[in-house]
């Protein structure tokens, strides 16, 4: 397994609608492998494809790591079948906007359909974290950013912010 460079905002591939995977392959497997050491490295608890610079529709998740009852899932061509009504509000953060962190408020449970690494079709209840977390990452795969959820005038702050800090300037 290898590490990947994990591609921050502004780069404009976090904007893209990533492609469907035409076929699992080893390739596939070896890139699944490759973003869980990536992931864990960060750390972080999901990553998309488009965030190592592969806009494929694909992702990782690992929730609850202390818990060895939940193992990492690996979804290629996710789709969300039906949301729940309630809502949850998580404070989320991004790989790929790092250090900056804003509550986003999603449907507390979802359903999702998707392709195991194996290349069998699955579908999967998600709720709580794993709710929020299926619903970022599949986000990345149409080119949505977690601050794209926030108002357009608390979203510009926190990108202001960001890009001063990236800079290495005060933040105020
Ligand atoms: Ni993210």
């Amino acid at each position: 397994m290898a590490k990947l460079h994990i591609i921050t905002v502004p780069d404009p591939l976090l904007k893209t609608k990533s492609v469907a995977v035409e076929l699992v392959d080893d390739d596939i497997r070896k890139l699944l492998d490759d973003m869980l050491e990536t992931m864990y490295g960060a750390p972080g608890v999901g990553l998309a494809g488009v965030q190592v610079g592969v806009p494929k529709r694909l992702l990782v998740i690992h929730t609850a790591r202390d818990d060895e009852s939940k193992s990492p899932i690996a979804l290629i061509n996710p789709e969300i079948l039906e949301c729940s009504e309630d809502m949850r509000l998580h404070e989320e953060g991004c790989l790929s906007i790092p250090e900056v962190y804003a509550e986003v408020e999603r449907p507390a449970s979802c359903r999702v359909s998707y392709v195991d690494r194996d290349g069998k079709p699955q579908e999967m209840f998600c709720e709580d974290m794993l709710s929020t977390v299926v619903q970022h990452e599949i986000d990345h795969l149409n080119g949505v950013l977690f601050i794209d959820h926030l108002s357009k005038l608390k979203r510009d702050m926190i990108i202001k912010k960001y890009l001063k800090a990236q800079k290495g300037e005060t933040v105020d």
